[in-house]
């Protein structure tokens, strides 16, 4: 297929959203974990502010984890992955041509971004790069052979139920790929990112971000196989987590 122009004329499948219904809740049961003062339109401001920049701060220091999620994800040859949040689309590059690539993500400027490397670079794999909110998929049911999401839970004001949605356009015997910060349960490290999670909705994200949001999520959904739950550099900041739907 050929690279995509314009984000915003870059439709999925099963129809697409706009900037503006991605606001909108899906009319999901709430969750535990969230009360957090994360909103779309804060996360959407935010990344509007650091579209920009945003190779040039994060392009580096987050290589290694856009690395495994992607070697993870080549392992589907073949395959149709969709990555959620592809941002400005640093990992993009690194999947195997053999893939079929669908990136959504809430910021448009960021897409934006996300297309033109798309365009420079001639990924052939990546089908579409769509508008869309995480916890709100235009896509039918069992349609990825892996969802990869790198540094972007920590981001989503509703990140439980935007793992429900990523399950029921996994097909069975797929895998969600994550990697992101784990917040430190204790010492000074946890302290500061207390301090820091209070500012979460100018970050545009949650430092503090617990593993109990996915550790009680898998509780609950005990069909589901944790394959592998690994730091990362560097110094362990971040966690590759792999989850396999039977
Ligand atoms: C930290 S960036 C990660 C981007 C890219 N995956 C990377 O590795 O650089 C988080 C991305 O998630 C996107 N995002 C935040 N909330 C979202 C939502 N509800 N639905 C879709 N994308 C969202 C942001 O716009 C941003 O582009």
């Amino acid at each position: 297929m050929s690279a995509p122009r314009d984000p915003r004329k870059m439709g999925c499948d099963a129809g697409q959203h706009t900037a503006q219904d991605a606001g909108a809740g899906t009319g999901q049961e709430a969750h535990p974990h969230e009360t957090h003062p994360l909103d779309n339109a804060h996360v959407a401001s935010a990344y509007a502010r650091w579209a920009p920049v945003y190779d040039l701060a994060f392009a580096l220091v987050m290589r290694a984890g856009r690395r495994c999620v992607a070697a993870a994800a080549n392992r589907h040859k073949g395959g149709r992955v969709l990555d959620v949040g592809v941002g400005t689309g640093l990992e993009l590059p690194m999947f195997d041509p053999s893939l079929e690539i669908v990136g959504v993500d809430l910021s448009l400027p960021m897409l934006r971004r996300a297309a033109h490397r798309t365009r420079e670079a001639g990924l052939n794999a990546v089908a579409g790069l769509a508008v869309m909110d995480a916890c709100r998929l235009a896509f039918a049911e069992e349609r990825f052979d892996a969802i990869v999401a790198p540094y972007v839970l920590t981001v989503l004001p509703r990140p439980e139920a935007s793992l429900d949605e990523w399950l029921r356009v996994l097909k069975p015997g797929g895998e969600i790929i994550l990697v992101n910060h784990i917040g430190a349960e204790q010492g000074p490290v946890a302290k500061i990112e207390a301090w820091l999670g209070k500012r979460s909705t100018a970050l545009g994200w949650r430092p503090e971000f617990p593993w109990a949001v996915l550790g009680d999520w898998l509780a609950a959904r005990p069909e589901l196989i944790l394959t592998e739950r690994r730091a990362l550099p560097p110094f362990g900041l971040f966690t590759l987590t792999r989850i396999k739907k039977p």
